[in-house]
C-alpha cells in the first residue's frame, strides 16, 4: 500500500470530525484580520490572478507575519448555479476553481475567505444567493475548504434577517467545518443585539465607500455610528465597522494612521482593502505595527469608546488590555494642533496614579506621569497610548502561519505511520503559550504536541493501517491553553489531507 500525504482535489471528502458551531468553536477569539478586495476593486477585475498576485503581496510585504490571514474574492463572480441545483466554480475566472484557489491560499499559510448573500442573488445579482439552498450551499463551501464566509444582505424581499441568518448559522454547523461566519446585513435587524450566538461578526453600517473611492467623511460617520455598540463586542463575536480603506487614494498619512487607530480601538476586524501590490513604505508600516495591532488582537477583545469630546477633539478609553495596562486614543479632527491634557480619571485612572505612557506610532516611552499626561496631536491625526503601572509593554503573542503544509515522511508496501509537522509562529513580545490538541480526531489519526522553544511545533502521526483506497480528510483543532490574558487567545484549525491509493491489504 501507499499513502501520501496531500493537497489533491478531493472527490470523497469524510469528515469526522464536525465540531460545534459559533461560540464553542474558538472561532475569532481575537477580531478576523485579512484582505477582502471590495473597497478598492468591486466585482468586476476580481478574479484567480488577482486573488494570487494579493496573496504574494500579503506574504512579502510582511501583512501575514503582521496577522492578516483571510483572504478571497468577495462578491468576485466565482460561481454558479448547474441545472441540478449545484454550486459550481466559474472556471473562466477562477480556472483553478474554488477547492484549487483554497488549496493555493492554505499552502501559503493563510485562511479562504469566500462570500455570499442570504437572498435569491448577490447585489450585482450575478452570482445566485443561498435563499432555499442553504445546506447545499454550505456543504460547498465546505468542500471547497473556505475558513470564513461572508453572507450579504441584498434581494431578501419579504426574509426575516434573524430567521434568515439563523438558518444560515445551523447550515454553516451541519456542513461540519468550523467556519467564521460574519453577518452583513449593514446593521439592519440591530444584529449586536442576537447575532452573537449565530455568527462571529456583522456589519453595523453600510458600505464604508464605493468601489475605488475613498471617502473620509463616510468612514467617520461609520466610525461614529459603531461606537455607540461597544457593549456588544468580546472574543468570538465583533462590531465590524467594514473593511479598512488605509492606504487607499485620497488619504492623507494622518488620516491613515488616524483611521487604522479608530479601528484598533473599537476591537474592528481588522479587513484591508487596498491594493496591496502597490502599497507605499507608509501605507505597510500603518497597517503592520504590532503594537497597534496589538490593541485591536488584545485577548480581553474590550471595544474602546469615547469618553470625553471637547470640541473637535475626542478621547477614546474604556479599553483595559490584557496586561492591565489601558489603551487611550485622542484623535483631532479640528483644524488646528490640540495640546490635550488626558487626565487619569477621565480615563478611568485613579488620579494619584504615577504611570507610563507608551506611544504607539512613535514607540517611545515616557513616565512616571502623575495625574495624567500632555499630548500635542496635528490636524486629521491621534495619538495612540498605552499606560500602564510599569514601564514593560507587552504585546499579545499575534499569531501567524497556522499553515496547514504536511509533507510525507514515510511511505511503503505495508500499513504506514507518516508524521508531518505544522509550525505556529508569534509575533509581539510574550513567550508562545502552550498549546493543546482537541479530542475527538478520527481513530486512524492522533496528534502530539511539543513545544520547542517560541514555536511549537504539533507532530501528526497518521496510521494507515485498514484505511481503504480513497480521499480524506480530518481537521485538527489545536487551543492555546496556557493564555497570557487567562482567557483563550486563539484556536488553531488545520487541514491534514490523507491519500490512499494503489491496493489496500
Ligand atoms: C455589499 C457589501 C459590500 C460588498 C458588496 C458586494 O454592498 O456591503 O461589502 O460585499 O455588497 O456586492
Amino acid at each position: 500500500m501507499i499513502a501520501i500525504l496531500c493537497f489533491a482535489p478531493q472527490s470523497r471528502a469524510q469528515n469526522p470530525n464536525p465540531g460545534a458551531r459559533a461560540g464553542d468553536e474558538g472561532l475569532a477569539l481575537t477580531p478576523p484580520m485579512g484582505w477582502y478586495p471590495w473597497n478598492e476593486f468591486g466585482q468586476e477585475p476580481q478574479n484567480e490572478k488577482l486573488i494570487r498576485e494579493i496573496v504574494g503581496a500579503l506574504v512579502s510585504r510582511g501583512m501575514k507575519e503582521a496577522g492578516y490571514a483571510y483572504v478571497g474574492p468577495d462578491e468576485g463572480i466565482c460561481f454558479s448555479r448547474d441545472a441540478s441545483g449545484k454550486l459550481t466554480s466559474n472556471l473562466e475566472r477562477y480556472p483553478s476553481g474554488l477547492r484549487g484557489l483554497g488549496d493555493f491560499i492554505h499552502k501559503n499559510g493563510l485562511k479562504y475567505a469566500l462570500y455570499t448573500d442570504a437572498g435569491t442573488r448577490t447585489c450585482s445579482k450575478a452570482m445566485p444567493g443561498a435563499k432555499d439552498h442553504e445546506f447545499e450551499d454550505m456543504a460547498a463551501f465546505a468542500q471547497w475548504r473556505t475558513d470564513y464566509l461572508k453572507v450579504d444582505w441584498c434581494n431578501t424581499q419579504g426574509q426575516d434577517v434573524v430567521k434568515s441568518y439563523t438558518k444560515l448559522g445551523a447550515a454553516l454547523h451541519a456542513a461540519g467545518r468550523p467556519i467564521v461566519f460574519s453577518l452583513c446585513s449593514w446593521g439592519e435587524g440591530e444584529p449586536w443585539k442576537w447575532a452573537a450566538g449565530v455568527g462571529n461578526l456583522w456589519r453595523t453600517t453600510g458600505d464604508i465607500c464605493s468601489p475605488g473611492k475613498a471617502d473620509w467623511n463616510n468612514a467617520m460617520k461609520v466610525a461614529a455610528a459603531n461606537e455607540k455598540l461597544y457593549e456588544a463586542a468580546g472574543p468570538g463575536h465583533w462590531n465590524d465597522p467594514d473593511m479598512m480603506i488605509v492606504g487607499m487614494d485620497g488619504l492623507s498619512e494622518a488620516q491613515d494612521r488616524s483611521f487604522f487607530s479608530l479601528w484598533c480601538m473599537m476591537a474592528a476586524p481588522l479587513m484591508a482593502g487596498n491594493d496591496l501590490r502597490k502599497m507605499s513604505a507608509s501605507t505597510v508600516r500603518i497597517l503592520t505595527n504590532l503594537e497597534a495591532i496589538g490593541i485591536d488582537q488584545d485577548p480581553l477583545g474590550i471595544q474602546g469608546h469615547i469618553v470625553r469630546r471637547n470640541g473637535k477633539v475626542e478621547i477614546w478609553a474604556g479599553k483595559r488590555l490584557f496586561d492591565g495596562s489601558q489603551a487611550v486614543l485622542v484623535f483631532n479632527q479640528g483644524a488646528a494642533p490640540a495640546q490635550v491634557q488626558v487626565a487619569w480619571p477621565d480615563v478611568g485612572l485613579e488620579e494619584s496614579a504615577s504611570l507610563y505612557v507608551r506611544n504607539l506610532w512613535t514607540h517611545q516611552t515616557t513616565g512616571p506621569h502623575s495625574g495624567g499626561v500632555s499630548v500635542t496631536v496635528e490636524p486629521n491625526d491621534v495619538a495612540l497610548l498605552r499606560i500602564s503601572k510599569g514601564n514593560a509593554f507587552p504585546v499579545p503573542p499575534i499569531i501567524v502561519a497556522d499553515t496547514y503544509l504536511v509533507s510525507l515522511s514515510g511511505a511503503g508496501s505495508a500499513a504506514q505511520k507518516l508524521t508531518g509537522t505544522v509550525t505556529v509562529k508569534t509575533h509581539g513580545s510574550n513567550a508562545l503559550p502552550l498549546w493543546k490538541v482537541r479530542p475527538g480526531l478520527p481513530p486512524w489519526l492522533s496528534v502530539t504536541v511539543t513545544r520547542n522553544g517560541k514555536s511549537q511545533t504539533l507532530t501528526n502521526i497518521v496510521s494507515t493501517a485498514g484505511l481503504k483506497k480513497g480521499l480524506y480528510y480530518a481537521l485538527v483543532r489545536a487551543d492555546n491553553v496556557e493564555p497570557v490574558s487567562h482567557m483563550h487567545m486563539s484556536a488553531l484549525y488545520y487541514d491534514v489531507d490523507l491519500e490512499i491509493t494503489g491496493s489496500t491489504r
